[in-house]
């Protein structure tokens, strides 16, 4: 990528996607702004990127990635009021903050919408990208770029986000809680909480891949491992009497309900 990203936030996310970004394209130059001082040092230190004020980091960054709290954005909006934004690119990545908001605050201001999820980290994000009105083909482009360096990406129209956020964007902690509880059940089986943690662990790499990498969908896999009578069946069992799927869904929706509660308590 040949144009200059600027980071308003220097958090958790901003790290990952930074850190991210890095492995891929070590000569970028990456600029930060993050008001916590010590914070802002490590972040110099460890990536080479340039700390900066908000006006200088807008002026000579083509694109700008907003990764503070969904609460701190308004204060970033009236800042960034004060300086042109003309072919500049804003990628959100603050939950429940709509595009009509950049609109209102930033009239003409070309503005994309990013959902990345915690496994950025492990560079295995599943981000959810909406496209404002403004943005031009290089610019969707670039937010594509950036993206794909920390996992897969998914464009979708705004009002599929709250939808996208309660699959992927709280989905890794679906996972960790399924996996707590099989560690539970193991000890609760015989095992010692470290051989519990170890077999429900691995197994869950193990299914991560085939699920991505087998080309089966998961019902076909889950179908290939389930014999009649079988062990698997009879745990299967208990989740197909217990409802499975009526839990999972009433939790997806409430998910997306407080998705769309969060973006009417900041959009005013
Ligand atoms: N974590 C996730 O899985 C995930 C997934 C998708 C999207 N997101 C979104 O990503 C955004 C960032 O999340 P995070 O977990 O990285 O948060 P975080 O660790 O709290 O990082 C935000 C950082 O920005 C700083 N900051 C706040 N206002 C600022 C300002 N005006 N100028 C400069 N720096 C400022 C904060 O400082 P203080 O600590 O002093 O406030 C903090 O260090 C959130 O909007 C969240 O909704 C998170």
């Amino acid at each position: 990528m040949n144009q200059s990203i600027g980071f308003i936030g220097g958090g958790n996310m901003a790290e990952a996607i930074i850190g991210g970004i890095k492995k891929t394209d070590r000569e970028l130059q990456i600029r930060v702004n993050e008001r916590l001082e010590k914070r802002l040092q490590y972040l110099v230190d460890k990536y080479g990127i340039r700390a900066s004020g908000v006006q200088e980091l807008a002026e000579n960054s083509a694109v700008v990635i907003l990764a503070v709290k969904p609460k701190d954005v308004h204060e970033v909006l009236k800042e960034l009021e004060s300086y042109s934004l003309k072919d500049k690119l804003i990628i959100s990545i603050a939950a429940g903050i709509p595009l009509k908001l950049f609109y209102k605050n930033l009239p003409g201001v070309a503005v994309i919408r990013a959902m990345p999820n915690t496994s950025t980290a492990v560079l295995h994000s599943m981000t959810g990208l909406v496209r404002g009105e403004n943005v031009t083909q290089e610019q969707a482009e670039a937010a594509q770029q950036i993206f794909a360096a920390i996992g897969r990406i998914l464009w979708i129209p705004e009002e599929k986000m709250n939808a996208l956020i309660a699959l992927s964007g709280s989905g890794p902690a679906y996972y960790y809680l399924f996996t707590e509880s099989l560690i539970q059940a193991g000890v609760q089986l015989g095992l010692s909480e470290e051989e519990a943690e170890l077999l429900a662990c691995e197994t869950l790499v193990g299914a991560a891949k085939m699920v991505t990498e087998s080309k089966k969908t998961p019902g076909e896999l889950r179908e290939q491992v389930t014999s009649p009578n079988g062990t698997t069946f009879a745990a299967l069992g208990v989740f197909k009497d217990d409802d499975l799927p009526r839990i999972v869904m009433k939790a997806a929706q409430a998910c997306a309900r407080r998705a769309e509660d969060m973006e009417g308590e900041y959009s005013v």
